[in-house]
């Protein structure tokens, strides 16, 4: 359930008219809705509440905008960063260290020591190799990293192939069946506290009986480790849980993945620690684009050009995903067309031969569920500038990061004496 719904013709935010938010800030932008980032935020916690005080971290990589994190660090989130970068936007959101925990298959030795001085609460180490890494840099620094070891139990999650992630082929992770040797070494260092695992199979999972496979394949591990004399208090189960893009799919629902984790964990003793991140921002979040004009090639569907492109919202062209595309203000006709935008490659297109809402040039409309991996993983191809953010709570709203013109971008650029 979301807040984006139509009143009196015209789609809100809320209480606020998007078609405002066009006037008053420019297209194209993502609009956030805090009531809806609130409620999926205790959706999820109290889907939680029959575990014994799980921790929730919210992956930054989701969405990033740091009015965005800030609302969860009010609703009692920690976050799962993946970067420097990431680790100072949960900072300055306000997200206590203590519930800030470090992923990632390639975090660098300034990152490691980033996390450490910062004193994150976990460190999730994804190869042997990082282990000993961190453990040198903590006992130079006379401190003890708090780890959980990241397994790859080899479960295919059922999703698309560029965002699974617990295959054996794929790279995150140690591989389940040398897990318990690594860890039982990486507990003999001083710089190391290991606690526990962690496990993340893939992202936008339509089932839970991959997270389910995995599940019991890591509480087959903690067994084993505590039969070796290891102690095993942590165990993260990562994120993953789909949400749907198209009006009335079917998703698991949050609560059906919490009473399949109860009822999977329910002997393993063990502080339960969760990473959701498209399951609390996806459906908070739209696309506002105006219509830049249509036009016909050929004798199909016409093409409807919008002033949003691959380089603003990337999913469609990376990963030939759906998102819905409704009018601000329906008149009730429909059509069918391509959707696509002004980037110069035949990748830029949102879809094609789509039933949507009859529009012409200069109209808006949104791609809905762009809340997660949305605004992140914008680019400035084609010189386009980046898109800017505006969150929305009850009747106001406010711009939470600024377009960033082309020209400012351009400035950054030097262009050496020595080319004359
Ligand atoms: N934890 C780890 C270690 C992760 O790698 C991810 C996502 C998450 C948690 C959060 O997963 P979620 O709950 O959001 O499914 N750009 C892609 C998604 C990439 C996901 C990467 N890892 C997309 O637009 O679909």
């Amino acid at each position: 359930m979301d807040y984006f719904q139509l009143k009196d013709g015209v789609l809100h935010a809320e209480d606020v008219a998007l078609s405002r938010i066009a006037e008053e800030v420019g297209t194209p932008v993502y609009v956030y809705s805090r009531a809806t980032l609130e409620r999926h935020a205790r959706v999820f916690r109290d889907a939680l509440s029959g575990l014994h005080d799980p921790h929730i971290a919210f992956a930054v990589k989701a969405n990033p905008n740091l009015a965005v994190l800030k609302v969860l660090a009010n609703e009692g989130y920690g976050a799962d960063v993946v970067s420097s970068g990431e680790l100072a936007r949960a900072l300055a959101a306000g997200m206590k260290p203590a519930d800030i925990v470090f992923s990632g298959v390639g975090k660098t030795h300034s990152e490691l020591l980033h996390g450490l001085e910062a004193g994150i609460g976990q460190f999730n180490i994804e190869s042997e190799e990082e282990g000993y890494e961190l453990a040198a840099i903590a006992e130079r620094h006379g401190s003890r990293a708090a780890c959980a070891l990241r397994v790859n139990p080899d479960v295919d999650a059922r999703t698309h192939e560029k965002i699974s992630t617990g295959k054996r082929e794929n790279k995150f992770g140690v591989p389940l069946d040398r897990a318990a040797e690594i860890y039982t070494r990486l507990a003999q260092e001083d710089g190391l506290d290991m606690r526990g695992v962690a496990v993340h199979i893939g992202s936008q999972l339509s089932t839970l009986e991959p997270l389910e496979t995995a599940f019991e394949k890591v509480g087959a591990l903690i067994a084993e480790l505590r039969d070796k004399g290891c102690a095993v208090t942590h165990a993260d189960l990562g994120g993953g849980l789909g949400v749907p893009y198209k009006a009335g799919e079917k998703m698991p629902s949050p609560e059906e993945y919490g009473s399949m984790v109860a009822r999977v964990t329910a002997k393993w003793d063990v502080r339960l620690m969760f990473e959701p991140g498209r399951v609390i921002a996806g459906n908070a979040g739209v696309l506002l684009t105006r219509v830049i004009r249509s036009k016909r090639s050929g004798n199909g569907p016409p093409f409807v050009v919008v002033d949003a492109a691959m380089n603003d919202l990337a999913r469609p062209a990376m990963y030939g995903a759906w998102h819905d595309f409704d009018a601000v203000a329906p008149t009730g006709d429909r059509m069918t067309a391509h959707i696509v935008g002004p980037i110069c490659e035949t990748g830029d297109t949102f879809a094609m031969d789509r039933e949507c809402d009859a529009l012409v040039a200069g109209d808006l409309a949104v791609f809905r569920t762009a809340g997660a991996y949305g605004a992140t993983m914008a680019s400035s191809y084609n010189s386009r500038g980046f898109v800017a953010e505006v969150l929305v709570d009850g009747d106001c709203f406010a711009v939470v990061a600024d377009r960033i013109a082309a020209a400012a971008i351009m400035d950054a650029e030097r262009v050496p004496d020595w080319l004359g």
